[in-house]
């Protein structure tokens, strides 16, 4: 009688195989070339796999340097780098550099920028600019004992770590202070060193999680040798080091305002009063109604996030920094806030904006360098009023369109470029279309038909 082998079955299944074949050992020890070769035999046609060199740098020195930045690297992702000019903050003219694939957003601040060019422009102004880094560890003494023990330990690590300070502060920077957190919450044990850095141009992580790892080692020294602590008070155990992210002491407010009476919607039929009466209502409403006020700030984040990819910022700490700050007080609120007082109008944002000028990717990008040539090469506080005041224009230009003829008619407008780069349109085609819906509405089926009839015809 024969065995039904039924496991060997299960293994011969081609589905499974080809799953197995899909895993892979030495993939970041292929080259480029390998590794596109390698997606063309498992996950992709050959033809697209290979096109993915289609926006290669023209020259290897410069695709070493993109490809330097990450891991596994197989294809460049381009993105448009638009420039929204005319924005008057503080006084001085910017074109602000924005990176950002979304239609509309740079239209948009550009409208605002312009907008707000006649009534007096953007002021900003950095609010405090100091970043934060945590030391967790358990520690076997008694909470009471910290304020005896706290002088002497922060006298150690600042001495230990004396080298890497040095040049931060003759640039402005360094160790501003630190306090130890009992974190009972966690466990009884459980305590945290909250050190307050200055870091000048520099967004600092490095420069932050550099010094917090040797204030740990040094932690454990101080454990081991200080003579004044018990036998409990040597039990110590550093859990990590590292920044924090969350960064409400680096804060800036920019702010625009006018008399109410020049609160005019170019293009629209709507009255001056009425238009801030109702814009200060859509901004009320952000900040009392979260599920209002994350669109809200996402349409700020339109406009900061754009600035901080062609700075060659970090825009997940931006992130997760500004929408904890959102929810300060425990509520998830919009992040802008509108006056009427008297016959002016005030519209104000401020955000945390933890930022560098120099070093990490602000030098080696080359098109984030360009940006900030364009911007005038400014420290990280001038950059944070710029970006804050993109942030503030866009926000004004949404909720300008939402109060007044609604967003869908700028956006689809836009948006009718990329519909009709989807149905790989002719210039010619796209003469056509763009006259055929002015003062229509688009809509991507719409579009679909009118080409499909000029496509026939
Ligand atoms: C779209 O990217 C952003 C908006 O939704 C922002 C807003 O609603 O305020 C238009």
């Amino acid at each position: 009688m024969t065995k039904t082998p039924l496991i060997l079955a299960e293994k011969t299944n081609p589905a499974d195989n080809n799953d197995l074949l899909r895993r892979v050992n030495g993939f970041s020890r292929m080259d480029k070339h390998q590794r596109r070769h390698w997606l063309g035999e498992h996950y992709l046609p050959a033809d697209q796999a290979e096109a993915l060199g289609y926006f290669d740098a023209p020259d290897d020195v410069r695709q070493e340097v993109l490809d330097n930045f990450s891991e596994n690297t197989v294809a460049n992702f381009p993105m448009p780098f638009g420039v929204a000019p005319n924005f008057l903050v503080n006084g001085k003219t910017y074109a602000i550099p924005m990176v950002i694939e979304e239609s509309s957003v740079v239209a948009a601040a550009s409208s605002a920028a312009k907008y707000w060019l006649s009534r007096g422009g953007f002021h900003a102004e950095v609010v405090a600019a100091e970043k934060l880094g945590q030391l967790h560890f358990r520690w076997g003494g008694k909470p009471e004992r910290r304020a005896a023990l706290l002088d002497d330990l922060c006298t150690r690590v600042r001495a230990q770590t004396k080298e890497l300070t040095a040049r931060m502060e003759s640039r402005g920077g360094g160790v501003r202070g630190m306090s130890w957190r009992h974190l009972p919450e966690v466990a009884e044990d459980c305590y945290q060193l909250l050190v307050r850095f200055g870091t000048a141009d520099s967004m600092g992580a490095n420069f932050i999680n550099t010094v917090l790892e040797a204030y740990g080692r040094e932690l454990e020294r101080w454990a081991e040798d200080c003579p004044d602590l018990t036998e409990e008070e040597r039990e110590l155990e550093v859990i990590m080091a590292i920044l924090s992210n969350h960064t409400p002491n680096c804060v800036v407010r920019a702010w625009v305002s006018s008399p109410i009476s020049a609160m005019n919607v170019p293009g629209v039929q709507v009255d001056a009063a009425d238009f801030a009466r109702r814009f200060k209502l859509a901004v009320d409403i952000a900040r009392q109604d979260p599920y209002r006020a994350v669109t809200h700030n996402k349409g700020i984040m339109n406009g900061v996030d754009a600035v901080v990819l062609a700075t060659g910022n970090d825009f997940r700490a931006i992130e997760a920094a500004c929408h904890a700050y959102a929810a300060a007080d425990g509520q998830y609120r919009g992040l802008s806030r509108c006056r009427l007082v008297d016959d002016t109008f005030h519209f104000e944002l401020s955000l945390p904006l933890a930022l560098g000028t120099v070093g990490g990717l602000t030098k080696l990008h080359p098109m984030a360098s360009a940006a900030l040539d364009v911007l005038g090469r400014p420290g990280a506080e001038e950059l944070m009023c710029v970006m804050a005041a993109a942030g503030l224009a866009q926000n004004f230009a949404a909720l300008r369109s939402l109060v007044t003829t609604g967003i869908q008619k700028g956006h689809m407008k836009m948006h009718l470029q990329n519909i009709l780069s989807s149905f790989d349109a002719t210039p010619e085609e796209r003469r056509l279309t763009e006259e055929h819906f002015v003062g229509k509405t688009v809509s991507h089926h719409g579009v679909r038909e009118y080409l499909d009839e000029v496509r026939k015809a």
